[in-house]
């Protein structure tokens, strides 16, 4: 299976993502294979297998988010010049999305830009943090602060290397895809409903279904000025629950679970939501064993927290809502009161 995510601004951009596709991948180039400790036990023996290159490196970082940062950027690149890499060579990212966002991004740097292939190795990574070209590291300011769009060659996403996942890590990637159904796609969440996607015939189509609405959302908005900021339902609220949980207590996508439950619960008084449609989709995620609740301190401190995101504008947050199971809506001016309100029934 494949999609083909086309860029609108530059033709030669586009790029294919592979599904359960890769036999051989041949380079007449050399290439450097990013990877940390975690991923490389279980499958670099495989990839390496699968590659044929002029000359392959491999370069292991450490695993982890704090990982994820400037230093290691260096690292990768000085590990790219000790071993010769030109701009011909090709970067390969092996792992969940910290390793795709920092290959990316190296990527980018090296020698003013080369390419590189992302092969995701967690669900979150193959339905999202893949796909859009978005790439970077975080700094003591914030996550992913620092950065760059820059697109892969290709995206390889193998079904398989999915089995070695933590269940947490998986169910973390299930909260993206259903965060895509909701606000993209009623036909998709109602699949979603009535298949299991632990199971690998599903998953693939899972998959399948979440590139291609991402894909299709980057297409129109690479740069995030409007639909993109979409993908971002959940994740104001998502973001200070990490934040507050000093990014511990949490996974990503977990915080995205419960995020997109306060939404929805001010969606409901914002009439965009009704009451069974708000139930049918924290069943959904109560079924991947997603929390659907998490205990506020103070309402107040959670809702100036808003305005510390670097999504917010001049003080103004955009929030995005479902708009019935399917359709979205994107709304800058909410009353501080209601927003309250809901926070509050969260303390
Ligand atoms: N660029 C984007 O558009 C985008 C979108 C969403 C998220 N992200 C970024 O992605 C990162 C989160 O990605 P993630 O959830 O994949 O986390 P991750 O990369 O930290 O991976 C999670 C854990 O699973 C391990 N792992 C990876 N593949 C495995 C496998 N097959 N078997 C066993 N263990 C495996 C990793 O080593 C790590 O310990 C964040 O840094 C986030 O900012 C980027
Ligand atoms: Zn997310």
């Amino acid at each position: 299976m494949q999609v083909n995510i086309k860029l609108a601004e530059v033709k030669d951009r586009n790029y294919n993502v592979f599904i359960d596709e890769l036999v051989k991948i041949n380079f007449d180039t050399k290439v450097a294979i990013i990877t940390n400790p975690t991923v490389a036990k279980f499958h670099l023996e495989e990839i390496l297998s699968r590659i044929s290159a002029k000359e392959v490196y491999v370069v292991t970082i450490p695993d982890g988010e704090k990982y994820k940062n400037m230093d290691t950027i260096e690292f990768i690149l000085n590990e790219c010049f000790a071993n010769r890499l030109d701009r011909k060579s090709v970067l390969i990212a092996l792992g969940g999305g910290v390793i795709g966002d920092m290959t990316g991004f190296a990527a980018s740097i090296f020698q003013r830009g080369i390419e590189f292939v992302q092969i995701p190795t967690t669900l979150l990574a193959q339905v999202d943090a893949s796909v859009g070209g978005k790439t970077g590291v975080n700094s003591k300011y914030g996550k992913n602060l620092i950065g760059s769009f820059w697109q892969p060659k290709a995206v390889h996403c193998e079904t398989k290397f999915l089995k070695t996942l933590p269940s947490r890590e998986f169910s973390a990637g299930v909260a993206e895809i259903i965060k895509m159904a909701v606000v993209f796609d009623k036909e998709f969440f109602e699949w979603l409903e009535n298949h299991d996607i632990r199971d690998g015939k599903n998953l693939k189509i899972a998959i399948l279904k979440s590139v291609q609405t991402k894909a299709k959302v980057v297409s129109l908005d690479e740069r995030e000025a409007g639909v993109r900021a979409v993908l971002n339902y959940g994740h104001t609220f998502a973001h200070v629950i990490e934040n507050e949980t000093q990014y511990k207590r949490y996974l990503h996508g977990e915080a995205v679970s419960i995020g997109m439950v306060m939404a929805n619960e001010l969606a409901l008084k914002l009439g965009l939501l009704n009451n069974e449609e708000e139930i049918r989709i924290k069943y959904l995620l109560q079924r991947y064993d997603l929390p659907i609740d998490y205990k506020i301190k103070s309402a107040q401190d959670f809702y100036d927290h808003f305005f510390l995101d670097k999504k917010s504008n001049n003080n103004q947050i955009t929030f995005i809502f479902p708009d019935n199971i399917g359709g979205y809506a994107m709304k800058k001016e909410i009353d501080k009161k209601l927003v309250l309100d809901v926070l509050k029934d969260f303390e």
